[in-house]
């Protein structure tokens, strides 16, 4: 039996949290932006949906050039989403809901606006000031060539010039991602004891974890060698340039901060939660920084870019309950997050209303997840359906991506539409302003088929399968924490047993298949006839008595 209805205190275990991204989730002060009294308001149809915890994304003071990941201050909330006593109204009120509260951290780049950096513009070369972020003189003659080759994520060099105070052109600063985001040195104890502090002030604040932004990031090669394939990163807007990222050194960190959530579950039993954006080579790679004594959870990102057939999704299943066993963590599942593409249309054809086969599939896809041993994260407007926007015009696209590429390709604003509430035309109840305030993006007027309360009123919507599908997990034993067993299918079809007698089943094909077990299931994700699974549909039955 899963150990969730005995164990409380290790809830994170098999957990399903929702990821709120604050700006696009409920705007309460009418600016046209979310912010944290609207997501206080969105608790009770959280609570409805039955989801364990939120995850909030970054609401710190932050000038939002890479919409908060660039963070000014990590121990304030900015005024555009609210204040310090906003933020603890909504985790006593996320609290009393039984809805545990995630932070998301974001430990390996700071912002142009952090004190420290403004103080490290104004000190001089080899200043303490300096040494807590990664300044060096450039290269060739005069320094005007970046210290090495390395390109950033977002595109373009990973180093800016800075003008010294003396108004002569001086030394370079890393930044991994925008200019605006200045990697911290943490190579320098001051930068781990500064964070350390930054962790309990929201600990004592009563946060149930964090959600670690970049954590396979923080160390870099200590001589900053020039890469064999310095574009690396930017072409395939992943952590691969091996110099860069996944250095022995930031496991420490990650073992410094369990101690530290260990620390306040020791004094009243609840634990914390470390769960981390780790983005490495391989499963096993993944698996060192899961360890017991370093985070609890890393999100299992495979599962997200697997394309939709039987083959891959059975390979990424099996790697990632192989690699994470012995580690003393669950598998952390996610098909959406505010990165990337949703899967209404990643899995279907890129339709401006992601008709055809990606909705039939995203609901398919969803029910596997939510059937796999270990804990699930749902990113906002997912149980809505919510087709990616990819069609908004080029003047109201704010990914840093764009701006720095000029591209198109795999920018996220299409991701982060302010949701629909309800009604007919933008806002869509999305913003308490006069008439007339416009939501920060553009929503389309599709939007309107997915709105709350149609999704709420309607029982075949995508809310209706989430919210069944999580009420399920709360109840069934056999679901959550645990291991399960391949059955045999046809080449199209993943089945497997979860604990006594659970068994789902996805079609990935286009046409019916045999259900593997007769009767009506317990839930699906397309109406199925007795005996038969139809095409790009997921199935949960319960076989008690048949041996399975
Ligand atoms: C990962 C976050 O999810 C993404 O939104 C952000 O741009 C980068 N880290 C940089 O912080």
């Amino acid at each position: 039996m899963s150990d969730k209805h005995t164990d409380a205190h290790r809830w994170w275990r098999d957990a399903v949290i929702y990821q709120v991204y604050v700006r696009s989730f409920l705007d309460s002060t009418g600016d046209g932006i979310g912010d944290l009294a609207g997501v206080r308001a969105g608790l009770p149809y959280l609570r409805k949906l039955g989801v364990d915890g939120i995850w909030l994304s970054p609401f710190y003071p932050s000038p939002q050039h890479d919409h908060g990941y660039d963070v000014a201050d990590y121990c304030d909330v900015d005024p555009v989403f609210g204040d310090l006593a906003e933020f603890d109204r909504l985790t006593a009120a996320a609290h009393r809901l039984g809805i545990k509260v995630l932070l998301d951290i974001v430990p390996n780049h700071s912002s142009l606006q952090h004190p420290w950096f403004q103080e490290a513009l104004a000190s001089p070369a080899g200043s303490a000031a300096r040494a807590r972020f990664h300044f060096a003189d450039g290269r060739g003659p005069d320094g005007a060539e970046p210290p090495n080759n390395w390109h950033s994520m977002f595109g373009g060099p990973a180093w800016s010039r800075v003008t010294e105070p003396d108004g002569t052109p001086g030394q370079w600063y890393l930044h991994m991602f925008t200019p605006e985001q200045p990697d911290w040195n943490w190579r320098n104890p001051a930068v781990g004891t500064e964070f350390e502090r930054v962790l309990r002030f929201w600990l004592d604040r009563d946060v149930d974890g964090f959600r670690i932004d970049v954590a396979a990031g923080l160390f870099k090669h200590p001589a900053l060698p020039d890469s064999p394939d310095p574009e690396a990163d930017a072409r395939t807007r992943d952590s691969v340039n091996p110099l860069a990222w996944n250095q022995p050194e930031v496991h420490d960190v990650w073992r410094r901060w369990r101690a530290v959530c260990e620390e306040y579950t020791a004094r009243d039993g609840r634990e914390r939660l470390l769960v981390g954006e780790v983005s490495v080579p391989s499963a096993r790679e993944q698996a060192k920084y899961v360890r017991p004594d370093e985070l609890h959870q890393a999100f299992f990102f495979d599962l997200l870019s697997a394309a939709w057939d039987a083959d891959s999704f059975r390979k990424v299943i099996s790697e990632a309950m192989q690699d994470i066993a012995g580690t003393g963590s669950t598998v952390t599942w996610v098909l959406n997050n505010h990165d990337q593409v949703r899967t209404v249309t990643r899995y279907g054809e890129p339709t401006p209303e992601g008709s055809g086969l990606g909705p039939a599939r995203a609901r398919a896809a969803a029910l596997l997840m939510l059937a796999l041993p270990g804990a699930a994260y749902i990113y906002q407007g997912e149980e809505l359906g919510l087709p990616e926007v990819i069609d908004l015009p080029d003047d109201v696209l704010t990914d840093p991506i764009f701006r720095r590429t000029g591209k198109r390709a795999r920018i996220r604003d299409g991701c982060r539409v302010p949701l629909p509430w309800s009604g007919q035309a933008s806002p869509f109840g999305f913003t308490s302003g006069v008439e007339g305030t416009k939501p920060w993006l553009p929503q389309p007027d599709w939007f309107a088929e997915h709105a709350t309360d149609r999704a709420l009123a309607d029982t075949r919507s995508f809310w209706h399968l989430y919210r069944d599908s999580l009420h399920l997990r709360a109840l069934l034993p056999q679901l959550g924490e645990g291991t399960l067993r391949w059955l045999e299918t046809e080449p199209d079809v993943l089945a497997f047993v979860r604990g006594d007698g659970l068994v789902c089943a996805v079609n990935f094909g286009t046409t019916p298949t045999t259900a593997p077990v007769s009767g009506v299931p317990l839930l699906a994700s397309a109406p199925c006839p007795d005996g038969v699974l139809p095409g790009s549909t997921a199935a949960w039955w319960v076989a008690h008595d048949t041996g399975l």
